[in-house]
């Protein structure tokens, strides 16, 4: 029912999002991951579909089974995703990075399973993955395209400063249009069926501010902007 009332703003647009969360390998059996159950990402594929679009998902580690109907290349390390989005967004019109990327991955990956040794503790050496998001506004811009491309932000604030003033400053350091914001707390957004956002855009400030809800509805709130960036720059 909610697919014949989209929009079909998106037509023809050609649209990658990244969802889901990487995992950096440690040895044979283990990983370090995080949290993201990619549900927020697939709910951007899904409702770019409904409006028209011609969706590409890049999948990191979904809990959910992504919808047949979706077009989805599936990766598992920040490289992988990192090589994906790099092909996959070249002719894209819209490009969403949803997925959380691990920010360091394991310096080195044993071949074999790690013995525990001795009775105390261990450490593990840790490298920097690249920034995907910002290595996409780069690539953009050095090919001279329009294409938008929009990061996510799950943050907290603290004494100092709001969730919306990080988010602020996390979109000025990426260069990409528009950043989705989330304020993440002890329960909120991980695993869960809803999310709040703020859409922050470059140079405009606050562009929506979204209340609690499913995140089918965050989702085409998100669309909602990016249809409107994207027509308002059209030729
Ligand atoms: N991102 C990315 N590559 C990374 C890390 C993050 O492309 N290596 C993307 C995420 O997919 C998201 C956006 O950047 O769209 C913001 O992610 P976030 O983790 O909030 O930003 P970081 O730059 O990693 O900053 P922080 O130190 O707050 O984690
Ligand atoms: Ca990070």
């Amino acid at each position: 029912a909610l697919a014949a009332l989209a929009p079909r703003d998106l037509d023809s647009v050609r649209v990658v999002v990244s969802a889901g969360g990487t995992r950096e390998p440690l040895d044979p059996v283990r990983f370090l991951g995080n949290r993201s159950s990619g549900r927020q990402g697939l709910a951007l594929a899904r409702a770019a579909a409904e409006r028209g679009a011609t969706v590409r998902v890049v999948a990191a580690h979904l809990e959910d089974p992504a919808p047949s109907h979706l077009d989805v290349r599936a990766v598992s390390t920040a490289a992988e995703l990192e090589t994906a989005m790099a092909e996959e967004s070249a002719d894209a019109d819209v490009v969403i990075m949803a997925a959380a990327v691990a920010d360091y991955r394991p310096a080195r990956i044993e071949s074999n399973k790690l013995k525990k040794s001795g009775g105390s503790g261990m450490s593990i050496d840790l490298v920097q993955n690249p920034d995907i998001l910002r290595g996409l506004v780069t690539a953009r811009d050095a090919a001279g395209s329009r294409r938008l491309i929009v990061g996510f932000a799950a943050e907290t604030g603290d004494d100092a400063h709001s969730v919306v003033e990080y988010g602020q400053a996390k979109l000025a350091s990426k260069g990409c249009d528009l950043l989705v914001v989330n304020e993440v707390g002890a329960h909120k957004t991980f695993g869960t069926d809803t999310n709040a956002v703020t859409i922050l855009g470059k140079d405009s400030g606050t562009l929506a501010v979204v209340t609690e809800q499913a995140k089918s509805q965050v989702a085409h709130a998100v669309l909602d902007v990016v249809a409107e960036q994207l027509h308002r720059s059209d030729p």
